[in-house]
């Protein structure tokens, strides 16, 4: 039985993101996906948030389960019995320091594998941080994030703005 953990901020979970988490469940007998803290940015929504709005997205996915975690990533993989870390790649701008993380991961630990799966075109422009700015302007976002997590990202701009 194959074990996969797909890592991430999800701040927040974009179509993107999904697209991977739909792709890897067909291909892994187990998917966790993992809230981890991204020590390089200032998230926008709580870890409970992030959580959250995961758990509405994987319900047709019966083999996907949702986690959270403070620390490092191989450490939880290990702790999870997974032997598979997946990343999801949608240019080359994210190769580089993809490719140094899965380096540093195989140093701290060789029983983990990093894969990376390509993004589907349709999505390769789209990041949590380009959903943020584009929703924090006002510009329609909804074909961007699953459509469950819509108003979760425009309850919290809202109060954000009060
Ligand atoms: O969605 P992101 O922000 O690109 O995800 C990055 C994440 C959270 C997977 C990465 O920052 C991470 O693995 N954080 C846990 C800490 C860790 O293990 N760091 C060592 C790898 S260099």
């Amino acid at each position: 039985m194959v074990k996969a953990v797909y890592p991430g901020s999800f701040d927040p979970v974009t179509n993107g993101h999904l697209d991977i988490i739909e792709r890897a469940s067909k291909v892994f007998d187990n998917l966790i996906v993992a809230v981890l803290e991204n020590p390089r940015k200032t998230p926008m929504f709580t870890i409970e948030e992030r959580v959250m709005m995961l758990n509405e997205i994987i319900e047709p996915y019966p083999n996907v389960e949702v986690d959270y975690y403070q620390g490092l990533l191989v450490e939880y993989a290990q702790k999870r019995e997974a032997s598979i870390i997946i990343k999801g790649l949608r240019a080359m701008s994210d190769f580089e320091f993809e490719f140094q993380m899965a380096l540093v991961n195989r140093k701290l630990s060789c029983d983990v594998e990093t894969m990376f799966m390509m993004t589907n075109n349709m999505y390769s422009y789209i990041s949590s941080s380009i959903v943020k700015e584009v929703a924090s302007y006002g510009g329609d976002i909804r074909e961007l994030v699953p459509a469950q997590v819509y108003p979760m990202i425009m309850k919290k701009l809202s109060a954000l703005k009060f």
